[in-house]
C-alpha cells in the first residue's frame, strides 16, 4: 500500500528534504545492474543506492574495500540507464577520497560524468570535511554516512552496533550536525542504537536514512539482495527478508537441469 503524500515524477535531492518536512518516509534500496534497477525503480523506490556493497554482493569480496572507481562507474551507469524516477546515489569507493580533497573531487566528477549518477555518498565526518566541501563546491550533491562505516571495518574490527558508548555517540551527533552545516543533502546512519538515531534525525533538518538504526529516522535503506533473500549467509536483526529468492531460484534451476537431462525441455512448442 502506498502512503506517499505527494507525487514525484522524478525524485531529486530537494524532494527528499521536502519529504522529511512533510513527514513522508523515504525508501531507499541498493541496485548494481540494469535489470534489477528497472524493477526497483518501477516499484516506486525513492532512492537507488549504487553501494560499494557491490564488492560483497556482486564480486564476492569479504569487504567493500577492493572495489575500484572504474567498477563503481560500470555499476552506476548500468543503473542509470534503467531508471525513470528514482534518485541515483553512488558510493565513492575506499581510497578515492580520504587522502586529498582534490582527488576526492576528481573521483566525484568521474562518477557524475561517466555514470550519469545524481549524487555521491562518502563515509565519515570531521576527518573528511575538506573532501566533502570540495565536492559540494563543484555542485555535486553529497550524502553522508556515519555509524558503522564498512570501509573502516579493519579499524572497528567487527560489524557490531556502533556508538553505544556516550563518547562515540556525542562524536556522531557532532559529525551529523557538521555534515548538515557543510551542505550534505541527506545522511545514512548504519547500525547504531534507535534512540540515538532518532535524536540525530530530530536535531537536523536534512533527511536521515537508517539501516539498523530503528524506526525514528526519516527513511530506510536495505541491500536489495538481502531483502529479497538472494543472499543467505547474512542475517542481522535489522534485516527483514521479503521473499526467499534463493530457494525459489534453486528450485527453478534444478527443475531446468532435470528437464534438460530428461529431454523434457525443449518441447515441440519451444523449437522452430
Ligand atoms: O554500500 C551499501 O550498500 C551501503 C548501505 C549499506 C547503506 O552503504
Amino acid at each position: 500500500m502506498s502512503v506517499a503524500k505527494k507525487e514525484y515524477k522524478r525524485v531529486t535531492v530537494k524532494s527528499l528534504v521536502e519529504m522529511k518536512a512533510l513527514g513522508e518516509k523515504i525508501s531507499m534500496l541498493t541496485a548494481y545492474d540494469y535489470t534489477m534497477a528497472k524493477i526497483v525503480d518501477g516499484a516506486g523506490v525513492d532512492v537507488i543506492l549504487v553501494g560499494d556493497s557491490a564488492s560483497n554482493v556482486m564480486a564476492g569480496h569479504e569487504t567493500t574495500l577492493p572495489i575500484t572507481l572504474d567498477q563503481m562507474i560500470y555499476h552506476a551507469s548500468s543503473v542509470v540507464r534503467a531508471i525513470d524516477r528514482a534518485l541515483v546515489v553512488v558510493d565513492l569507493p575506499f581510497g578515492t577520497y580520504q587522502s586529498d580533497p582534490k582527488e576526492a573531487l576528481r573521483s566525484a566528477i568521474r562518477i557524475m560524468k561517466e555514470s550519469g549518477g545524481h549524487a555521491v555518498k562518502l563515509e565519515g565526518g570531521k576527518e573528511i570535511k575538506d573532501s566533502i566541501k570540495k565536492i559540494l563546491n563543484a555542485g555535486v550533491p553529497v550524502m553522508g554516512h556515519l555509524g558503522l562505516t564498512p570501509q573502516s571495518i579493519y579499524k572497528f574490527g567487527t560489524y557490531t552496533v556502533r556508538a553505544k558508548e556516550e563518547e562515540e555517540a556525542l562524536r556522531l551527533i557532532e559529525d551529523a550536525k557538521l555534515l548538515e552545516r557543510l551542505g550534505c543533502f541527506a545522511l545514512v546512519l548504519e547500525k547504531i542504537p534507535a534512540a540515538l538515531a532518532q535524536q540525530v534525525a530530530e536535531s537536523i533538518s536534512i533527511p536521515v536514512i537508517g539501516i539498523g538504526a530503528g524506526g525514528g529516522v526519516d527513511g530506510q535503506v536495505l541491500v536489495l539482495h538481502d531483502m529479497i533473500g538472494m543472499t543467505q549467509e547474512f542475517h542481522p536483526r535489522f534485516l527483514r527478508r521479503y521473499m526467499n529468492l534463493h530457494e525459489e531460484m534453486t528450485t527453478a534451476i534444478s527443475q531446468y537441469v532435470g528437464d534438460v537431462k530428461s529431454s523434457e525441455f525443449p518441447s515441440e512448442n519451444e523449437q522452430y
